[in-house]
Protein backbone atom coordinates (compact mmCIF):
# COMPACT_ATOMS: atom_id res chain seq x y z
CA UNK A 1 0.00 0.00 0.00
CA UNK A 2 1.29 3.27 -0.66
CA UNK A 3 1.31 5.97 1.48
CA UNK A 4 -0.81 8.42 -0.21
CA UNK A 5 -3.49 5.64 0.04
CA UNK A 6 -2.64 5.23 3.90
CA UNK A 7 -3.04 9.23 4.08
CA UNK A 8 -6.45 8.55 2.24
CA UNK A 9 -7.84 5.72 4.38
CA UNK A 10 -6.32 7.65 7.79
CA UNK A 11 -8.38 11.02 6.16
CA UNK A 12 -11.45 8.75 5.50
CA UNK A 13 -10.95 6.66 9.24
CA UNK A 14 -10.91 10.23 10.83
CA UNK A 15 -14.10 11.46 8.65
CA UNK A 16 -15.60 8.04 9.75
CA UNK A 17 -15.36 8.80 13.57
CA UNK A 18 -16.36 12.63 13.24
CA UNK A 19 -19.02 11.58 11.46
CA UNK A 20 -19.82 8.63 14.11
CA UNK A 21 -19.67 11.31 17.38
CA UNK A 22 -21.32 14.42 15.35
CA UNK A 23 -24.12 11.52 14.62
CA UNK A 24 -23.88 10.05 18.57
CA UNK A 25 -25.31 13.73 19.78
CA UNK A 26 -28.42 13.43 18.12
CA UNK A 27 -28.76 9.33 18.43
CA UNK A 28 -31.81 8.63 20.88
CA UNK A 29 -30.20 8.29 24.39
CA UNK A 30 -29.15 4.43 24.61
CA UNK A 31 -31.19 2.34 26.86
CA UNK A 32 -29.18 0.69 29.97
CA UNK A 33 -29.56 -3.49 29.35
CA UNK A 34 -30.34 -4.24 32.60
CA UNK A 35 -33.15 -1.74 33.05
CA UNK A 36 -34.43 -2.83 29.89
CA UNK A 37 -34.37 -6.42 31.37
CA UNK A 38 -35.99 -4.96 34.32
CA UNK A 39 -38.79 -3.75 32.18
CA UNK A 40 -39.61 -6.59 30.83
CA UNK A 41 -39.67 -8.67 33.32
CA UNK A 42 -42.69 -5.69 34.62
CA UNK A 43 -44.21 -6.18 31.42
CA UNK A 44 -44.16 -9.78 32.16
CA UNK A 45 -46.24 -9.62 35.25
CA UNK A 46 -49.28 -7.68 33.86
CA UNK A 47 -51.81 -8.39 31.23
CA UNK A 48 -52.51 -6.23 28.51
CA UNK A 49 -55.71 -6.66 26.94
CA UNK A 50 -55.15 -3.55 24.83
CA UNK A 51 -51.52 -4.00 23.46
CA UNK A 52 -50.54 -0.62 25.42
CA UNK A 53 -47.16 -2.02 25.66
CA UNK A 54 -47.19 -3.32 22.16
CA UNK A 55 -43.97 -0.87 21.38
CA UNK A 56 -41.86 -2.46 24.95
CA UNK A 57 -39.89 -4.71 22.15
CA UNK A 58 -36.13 -4.54 20.72
CA UNK A 59 -33.39 -2.69 22.18
CA UNK A 60 -34.08 0.78 22.39
CA UNK A 61 -36.13 1.02 25.37
CA UNK A 62 -35.57 4.93 25.83
CA UNK A 63 -38.10 4.81 22.71
CA UNK A 64 -40.82 2.59 24.45
CA UNK A 65 -44.38 4.14 24.95
CA UNK A 66 -44.31 5.33 28.40
CA UNK A 67 -40.50 5.72 29.31
CA UNK A 68 -38.78 8.97 30.29
CA UNK A 69 -34.92 8.15 30.15
CA UNK A 70 -31.91 11.01 31.32
CA UNK A 71 -30.82 12.05 28.08
CA UNK A 72 -27.34 12.05 29.25
CA UNK A 73 -27.08 8.67 31.39
CA UNK A 74 -29.58 6.33 30.12
CA UNK A 75 -31.39 5.78 33.27
CA UNK A 76 -34.91 5.76 33.20
CA UNK A 77 -36.55 8.47 35.23
CA UNK A 78 -40.08 8.18 33.72
CA UNK A 79 -42.48 5.76 34.00
CA UNK A 80 -46.18 6.81 33.10
CA UNK A 81 -48.56 4.00 32.24
CA UNK A 82 -51.80 5.85 33.41
CA UNK A 83 -54.80 4.74 31.85
CA UNK A 84 -55.44 6.79 28.42
CA UNK A 85 -59.54 6.23 29.36
CA UNK A 86 -61.33 7.84 32.50
CA UNK A 87 -62.93 5.88 34.51
CA UNK A 88 -66.22 6.52 33.38
CA UNK A 89 -65.25 6.59 29.38
CA UNK A 90 -65.67 3.63 27.00
CA UNK A 91 -62.66 1.68 26.40
CA UNK A 92 -61.64 2.15 30.01
CA UNK A 93 -62.09 -1.37 31.15
CA UNK A 94 -59.79 -2.73 27.94
CA UNK A 95 -57.39 -0.22 27.97
CA UNK A 96 -56.59 -0.92 32.09
CA UNK A 97 -53.19 -3.16 32.72
CA UNK A 98 -54.20 -5.41 35.11
CA UNK A 99 -51.65 -8.27 37.28
CA UNK A 100 -49.05 -8.00 39.11
CA UNK A 101 -45.78 -5.55 40.02
CA UNK A 102 -42.77 -7.07 39.89
CA UNK A 103 -40.27 -5.81 42.26
CA UNK A 104 -37.62 -5.83 40.19
CA UNK A 105 -38.75 -2.56 39.14
CA UNK A 106 -36.81 -1.07 41.82
CA UNK A 107 -33.60 -1.93 39.95
CA UNK A 108 -34.80 1.38 38.18
CA UNK A 109 -33.04 3.50 40.73
CA UNK A 110 -33.16 6.74 39.12
CA UNK A 111 -36.96 6.83 38.55
CA UNK A 112 -38.13 10.40 39.77
CA UNK A 113 -41.84 9.62 38.26
CA UNK A 114 -44.19 6.85 38.31
CA UNK A 115 -47.66 7.22 37.48
CA UNK A 116 -49.79 3.88 37.38
CA UNK A 117 -53.33 5.66 37.66
CA UNK A 118 -57.16 4.30 36.65
CA UNK A 119 -55.21 0.85 35.95
CA UNK A 120 -56.70 -2.16 37.17
CA UNK A 121 -55.18 -4.07 40.11
CA UNK A 122 -58.22 -6.42 41.27
CA UNK A 123 -57.99 -5.47 44.96
CA UNK A 124 -54.47 -5.98 45.54
CA UNK A 125 -52.08 -4.54 48.08
CA UNK A 126 -49.91 -1.59 47.47
CA UNK A 127 -46.73 -3.15 46.90
CA UNK A 128 -44.87 -1.93 50.04
CA UNK A 129 -41.20 -2.24 48.07
CA UNK A 130 -42.43 1.22 46.31
CA UNK A 131 -41.29 2.70 49.38
CA UNK A 132 -37.81 1.81 48.70
CA UNK A 133 -37.87 4.23 45.08
CA UNK A 134 -35.45 6.52 46.70
CA UNK A 135 -35.21 8.91 44.31
CA UNK A 136 -39.20 9.18 43.42
CA UNK A 137 -40.78 12.34 43.51
CA UNK A 138 -44.22 11.81 41.64
CA UNK A 139 -46.22 8.86 42.58
CA UNK A 140 -49.91 8.64 41.01
CA UNK A 141 -51.84 5.11 42.27
CA UNK A 142 -54.83 6.99 41.98
CA UNK A 143 -58.09 4.97 40.95
CA UNK A 144 -56.02 1.80 40.85
CA UNK A 145 -58.38 -0.30 42.43
CA UNK A 146 -55.77 -1.35 45.24
CA UNK A 147 -57.15 -2.71 48.04
CA UNK A 148 -56.68 -3.69 51.48
CA UNK A 149 -54.15 -1.29 54.42
CA UNK A 150 -51.33 1.21 52.90
CA UNK A 151 -48.11 -0.24 53.49
CA UNK A 152 -46.32 2.38 56.08
CA UNK A 153 -43.21 1.63 54.07
CA UNK A 154 -44.67 4.21 51.76
CA UNK A 155 -42.89 6.83 54.14
CA UNK A 156 -39.88 5.95 52.98
CA UNK A 157 -40.13 8.34 49.96
CA UNK A 158 -38.26 11.07 51.12
CA UNK A 159 -37.53 12.87 48.41
CA UNK A 160 -41.25 12.84 47.19
CA UNK A 161 -43.63 16.40 46.39
CA UNK A 162 -46.77 14.62 45.10
CA UNK A 163 -48.79 11.33 46.44
CA UNK A 164 -52.12 10.79 44.72
CA UNK A 165 -53.35 7.50 46.05
CA UNK A 166 -57.20 8.79 45.90
CA UNK A 167 -59.74 5.64 45.48
CA UNK A 168 -62.89 4.62 44.19
CA UNK A 169 -65.36 5.24 46.77
CA UNK A 170 -68.67 4.46 44.82
CA UNK A 171 -68.56 0.79 45.68
CA UNK A 172 -67.19 -0.12 49.60
CA UNK A 173 -64.05 1.88 50.60
CA UNK A 174 -61.05 -0.54 49.31
CA UNK A 175 -58.35 1.28 50.74
CA UNK A 176 -58.02 2.17 54.09
CA UNK A 177 -55.06 3.09 56.80
CA UNK A 178 -55.42 2.36 60.31
CA UNK A 179 -52.56 4.70 61.11
CA UNK A 180 -50.73 7.62 59.25
CA UNK A 181 -47.78 8.18 61.61
CA UNK A 182 -45.66 6.98 58.08
CA UNK A 183 -46.54 10.05 56.29
CA UNK A 184 -44.41 12.12 58.54
CA UNK A 185 -41.40 10.68 56.19
CA UNK A 186 -42.31 12.54 53.56
CA UNK A 187 -41.30 15.53 54.76
CA UNK A 188 -40.79 17.26 50.97
CA UNK A 189 -44.28 16.69 50.57
CA UNK A 190 -46.54 19.46 48.45
CA UNK A 191 -49.42 17.39 47.25
CA UNK A 192 -51.40 14.84 48.94
CA UNK A 193 -54.78 13.14 47.79
CA UNK A 194 -56.21 9.62 49.80
CA UNK A 195 -59.58 10.60 48.97
CA UNK A 196 -61.86 7.51 49.09
CA UNK A 197 -59.49 5.95 51.63
CA UNK A 198 -61.32 4.56 54.85
CA UNK A 199 -59.69 6.93 57.65
CA UNK A 200 -62.02 6.20 60.11
CA UNK A 201 -60.20 4.55 62.20
CA UNK A 202 -57.16 7.04 62.36
CA UNK A 203 -57.67 9.97 65.21
CA UNK A 204 -54.22 11.86 65.02
CA UNK A 205 -55.02 12.56 61.51
CA UNK A 206 -54.12 16.37 61.80
CA UNK A 207 -51.06 15.98 63.79
CA UNK A 208 -49.85 14.29 60.93
CA UNK A 209 -50.34 16.68 58.44
CA UNK A 210 -49.29 19.50 60.48
CA UNK A 211 -45.94 17.68 60.31
CA UNK A 212 -45.52 18.29 56.71
CA UNK A 213 -44.37 22.23 56.38
CA UNK A 214 -44.39 22.06 52.93
CA UNK A 215 -48.01 21.05 51.83
CA UNK A 216 -49.68 23.29 49.11
CA UNK A 217 -52.33 20.60 48.52
CA UNK A 218 -54.39 18.40 50.84
CA UNK A 219 -57.10 16.36 50.01
CA UNK A 220 -59.44 13.83 52.21
CA UNK A 221 -62.63 13.69 50.30
CA UNK A 222 -64.78 11.31 51.78
CA UNK A 223 -62.49 9.60 53.85
CA UNK A 224 -64.94 8.88 56.79
CA UNK A 225 -63.20 11.03 58.99
CA UNK A 226 -65.08 11.61 62.16
CA UNK A 227 -61.99 13.43 64.29
CA UNK A 228 -61.52 17.78 63.48
CA UNK A 229 -60.04 19.19 66.14
CA UNK A 230 -60.95 22.53 66.93
CA UNK A 231 -57.41 24.34 67.69
CA UNK A 232 -53.90 23.98 67.17
CA UNK A 233 -51.23 24.51 69.42
CA UNK A 234 -49.01 25.38 66.55
CA UNK A 235 -50.15 25.59 62.36
CA UNK A 236 -47.54 23.90 60.72
CA UNK A 237 -48.51 23.99 57.32
CA UNK A 238 -49.20 27.41 56.76
CA UNK A 239 -48.15 27.31 52.91
CA UNK A 240 -51.21 25.44 52.30
CA UNK A 241 -53.63 26.79 49.13
CA UNK A 242 -56.12 24.21 48.83
CA UNK A 243 -57.57 22.00 51.47
CA UNK A 244 -60.76 19.07 50.69
CA UNK A 245 -62.39 17.83 53.77
CA UNK A 246 -65.60 16.91 51.75
CA UNK A 247 -67.55 14.19 52.17
CA UNK A 248 -66.61 13.47 56.06
CA UNK A 249 -68.49 12.70 59.31
CA UNK A 250 -67.02 15.76 61.62
CA UNK A 251 -70.13 16.42 63.42
CA UNK A 252 -68.36 20.05 64.57
CA UNK A 253 -67.97 23.23 64.05
CA UNK A 254 -65.16 25.05 61.46
CA UNK A 255 -62.07 24.36 63.27
CA UNK A 256 -60.24 27.52 64.61
CA UNK A 257 -56.56 26.69 62.89
CA UNK A 258 -58.13 26.95 59.50
CA UNK A 259 -58.28 30.53 59.97
CA UNK A 260 -54.33 31.43 60.59
CA UNK A 261 -53.38 29.91 56.92
CA UNK A 262 -54.14 33.18 55.05
CA UNK A 263 -52.44 31.65 51.73
CA UNK A 264 -55.40 29.10 51.25
CA UNK A 265 -57.04 29.59 47.68
CA UNK A 266 -59.36 26.91 47.87
CA UNK A 267 -61.68 25.75 51.01
CA UNK A 268 -63.81 22.67 50.22
CA UNK A 269 -65.54 21.29 53.10
CA UNK A 270 -68.88 20.44 51.29
CA UNK A 271 -71.16 17.23 52.65
CA UNK A 272 -68.86 17.21 56.46
CA UNK A 273 -71.40 17.84 58.85
CA UNK A 274 -70.15 21.08 60.02
CA UNK A 275 -72.31 22.90 62.68
CA UNK A 276 -72.74 26.38 64.33
CA UNK A 277 -71.68 29.73 62.68
CA UNK A 278 -69.67 30.75 60.06
CA UNK A 279 -66.51 32.83 62.03
CA UNK A 280 -65.70 36.43 60.73
CA UNK A 281 -62.19 35.09 61.14
CA UNK A 282 -62.81 33.74 57.57
CA UNK A 283 -61.56 37.00 56.05
CA UNK A 284 -58.40 36.53 57.21
CA UNK A 285 -57.83 34.36 54.62
CA UNK A 286 -57.30 37.13 52.17
CA UNK A 287 -56.27 34.99 49.12
CA UNK A 288 -59.34 32.48 49.49
CA UNK A 289 -60.62 32.35 45.47
CA UNK A 290 -63.32 29.40 46.68
CA UNK A 291 -65.47 28.57 49.29
CA UNK A 292 -67.44 25.76 49.23
CA UNK A 293 -69.72 24.69 52.22
CA UNK A 294 -72.61 23.29 51.04
CA UNK A 295 -74.98 20.15 52.46
CA UNK A 296 -73.57 21.04 56.51
CA UNK A 297 -75.84 22.39 59.21
CA UNK A 298 -74.27 26.04 59.68
CA UNK A 299 -76.11 28.57 60.56
CA UNK A 300 -76.50 32.14 62.02
CA UNK A 301 -75.50 35.27 60.15
CA UNK A 302 -73.05 35.75 56.87
CA UNK A 303 -69.99 37.80 58.29
CA UNK A 304 -70.66 41.36 56.61
CA UNK A 305 -67.11 41.71 55.99
CA UNK A 306 -66.94 38.97 53.41
CA UNK A 307 -67.07 41.49 51.03
CA UNK A 308 -63.36 42.09 51.77
CA UNK A 309 -62.29 39.06 50.42
CA UNK A 310 -61.60 40.51 46.84
CA UNK A 311 -60.18 37.62 45.39
CA UNK A 312 -63.12 35.65 46.26
CA UNK A 313 -64.48 33.61 42.77
CA UNK A 314 -67.27 30.94 44.34
CA UNK A 315 -69.53 30.86 47.19
CA UNK A 316 -71.55 27.93 47.56
CA UNK A 317 -73.44 27.67 50.45
CA UNK A 318 -76.56 25.88 49.62
CA UNK A 319 -77.96 23.48 51.90
CA UNK A 320 -77.43 25.57 55.65
CA UNK A 321 -79.30 26.87 57.84
CA UNK A 322 -77.99 30.40 57.26
CA UNK A 323 -80.62 33.18 57.87
CA UNK A 324 -80.83 37.22 58.44
CA UNK A 325 -81.33 39.98 55.71
CA UNK A 326 -78.68 39.69 52.68
CA UNK A 327 -78.33 43.20 51.56
CA UNK A 328 -75.41 43.91 53.81
CA UNK A 329 -73.64 40.99 52.48
CA UNK A 330 -74.48 41.28 49.03
CA UNK A 331 -73.85 44.87 49.09
CA UNK A 332 -70.54 44.16 50.70
CA UNK A 333 -69.88 41.37 48.09
CA UNK A 334 -70.40 43.95 45.26
CA UNK A 335 -67.60 46.05 45.94
CA UNK A 336 -65.85 42.83 45.25
CA UNK A 337 -65.94 42.11 41.07
CA UNK A 338 -64.00 39.03 40.90
CA UNK A 339 -67.61 36.69 42.45
CA UNK A 340 -68.51 34.27 39.23
CA UNK A 341 -70.64 31.95 41.26
CA UNK A 342 -73.21 32.68 44.12
CA UNK A 343 -75.12 29.34 44.89
CA UNK A 344 -77.50 30.44 48.32
CA UNK A 345 -79.99 27.78 47.56
CA UNK A 346 -81.82 26.37 50.90
CA UNK A 347 -81.12 28.42 53.45
CA UNK A 348 -83.28 30.69 55.88
CA UNK A 349 -82.13 34.34 53.92
CA UNK A 350 -84.56 36.67 53.01
CA UNK A 351 -85.07 40.36 52.06
CA UNK A 352 -84.96 42.47 48.89
CA UNK A 353 -82.39 41.70 46.71
CA UNK A 354 -80.13 44.67 46.31
CA UNK A 355 -79.68 46.64 43.12
CA UNK A 356 -76.16 46.42 43.79
CA UNK A 357 -76.25 42.69 42.55
CA UNK A 358 -75.86 44.37 39.11
CA UNK A 359 -72.23 45.28 40.17
CA UNK A 360 -70.95 41.77 40.28
CA UNK A 361 -70.53 41.72 36.20
CA UNK A 362 -67.96 38.84 36.36
CA UNK A 363 -70.82 36.43 37.84
CA UNK A 364 -71.52 33.46 35.47
CA UNK A 365 -74.12 31.63 38.00
CA UNK A 366 -76.57 33.01 40.28
CA UNK A 367 -78.24 30.32 42.38
CA UNK A 368 -80.59 31.97 45.37
CA UNK A 369 -83.55 29.33 45.39
CA UNK A 370 -85.12 28.18 48.70
CA UNK A 371 -85.05 31.22 50.32
CA UNK A 372 -87.56 34.26 51.27
CA UNK A 373 -85.79 36.75 49.02
CA UNK A 374 -87.82 38.95 46.73
CA UNK A 375 -86.90 41.11 44.23
CA UNK A 376 -88.45 44.85 42.98
CA UNK A 377 -86.04 45.47 40.07
CA UNK A 378 -83.07 43.07 39.52
CA UNK A 379 -81.53 45.43 36.51
CA UNK A 380 -79.06 42.15 36.34
CA UNK A 381 -81.41 40.38 34.59
CA UNK A 382 -83.23 43.53 33.28
CA UNK A 383 -86.54 41.82 34.77
CA UNK A 384 -88.92 43.62 37.28
CA UNK A 385 -91.03 41.29 39.69
CA UNK A 386 -93.39 43.92 41.38
CA UNK A 387 -94.39 41.29 44.43
CA UNK A 388 -93.89 40.35 47.64
CA UNK A 389 -94.02 37.06 49.40
C1 LIG B 1 -32.05 16.86 28.38
O1 LIG B 1 -33.06 16.86 29.37
C2 LIG B 1 -33.21 18.10 29.99
C3 LIG B 1 -34.19 17.91 31.15
O2 LIG B 1 -35.22 17.05 30.82
C4 LIG B 1 -33.70 19.10 28.97
O3 LIG B 1 -33.90 20.35 29.57
C5 LIG B 1 -32.68 19.22 27.87
O4 LIG B 1 -33.15 20.08 26.86
C6 LIG B 1 -32.38 17.85 27.28
N1 LIG B 1 -31.25 17.96 26.35
C7 LIG B 1 -31.29 17.45 25.13
C8 LIG B 1 -30.05 17.62 24.30
O5 LIG B 1 -32.28 16.85 24.69
C1 LIG C 1 -53.21 11.38 39.23
O1 LIG C 1 -53.92 10.72 38.20
C2 LIG C 1 -55.28 11.13 38.09
C3 LIG C 1 -55.97 10.22 37.09
O2 LIG C 1 -55.17 9.82 36.07
C4 LIG C 1 -55.31 12.59 37.72
O3 LIG C 1 -56.65 13.02 37.56
C5 LIG C 1 -54.63 13.38 38.83
O4 LIG C 1 -54.60 14.75 38.51
C6 LIG C 1 -53.21 12.88 39.05
N1 LIG C 1 -52.67 13.50 40.25
C7 LIG C 1 -51.65 14.36 40.22
C8 LIG C 1 -51.16 14.88 41.53
O5 LIG C 1 -51.08 14.70 39.19
C1 LIG D 1 -37.11 2.47 55.51
O1 LIG D 1 -36.35 3.47 56.17
C2 LIG D 1 -35.80 3.06 57.40
C3 LIG D 1 -35.16 4.25 58.05
O2 LIG D 1 -34.67 5.15 57.11
C4 LIG D 1 -34.81 1.95 57.14
O3 LIG D 1 -34.27 1.49 58.38
C5 LIG D 1 -35.52 0.81 56.46
O4 LIG D 1 -34.61 -0.19 56.12
C6 LIG D 1 -36.22 1.29 55.22
N1 LIG D 1 -36.99 0.20 54.69
C7 LIG D 1 -36.95 -0.14 53.40
C8 LIG D 1 -37.77 -1.32 53.04
O5 LIG D 1 -36.30 0.47 52.59
C1 LIG E 1 -43.70 21.21 62.35
O1 LIG E 1 -43.00 20.51 61.32
C2 LIG E 1 -41.69 20.11 61.65
C3 LIG E 1 -41.07 19.49 60.42
O2 LIG E 1 -41.81 18.36 59.98
C4 LIG E 1 -41.74 19.14 62.83
O3 LIG E 1 -40.43 18.78 63.21
C5 LIG E 1 -42.47 19.79 64.00
O4 LIG E 1 -42.60 18.87 65.05
C6 LIG E 1 -43.83 20.28 63.56
N1 LIG E 1 -44.51 20.96 64.64
C7 LIG E 1 -45.67 20.54 65.13
C8 LIG E 1 -46.26 21.36 66.22
O5 LIG E 1 -46.25 19.55 64.72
Amino acid sequence: MDKKSILFQLAFLQFLSGFLTFNSMNVQIRCLQIERKVLLDFKQGLTDPSGRLSSWVGEECCQWDGLTCNNLTGHVIKLDLRNPFQSDEAGHQESALRGKINSSLLYLEYLDYLDLSLNDFEGSQIPGFIGSFRSLNYLNLSHAKFGGTIPPLLGNMSSLHFLDLHAFSDSDHLLNAKDLHWLTGLSSLEYLDLGGIDLGSVVNWLDVVNMLPSLLELRLQDCNLQNLPHSLPFVNFTSLSVIDLSRNLFNSPMPAWLFNITYLEDILFSASNLTGPLPNTLTNIISLQHLDLSDQFLEGLLPSSLGNLWKLRSLILSSNNFSGNVIEFVDSLSRNNSLEVLDLTQNKFYGELPVSLGNLTNLRSLVLGQNRFWVHCLRLLEVCHPWKP
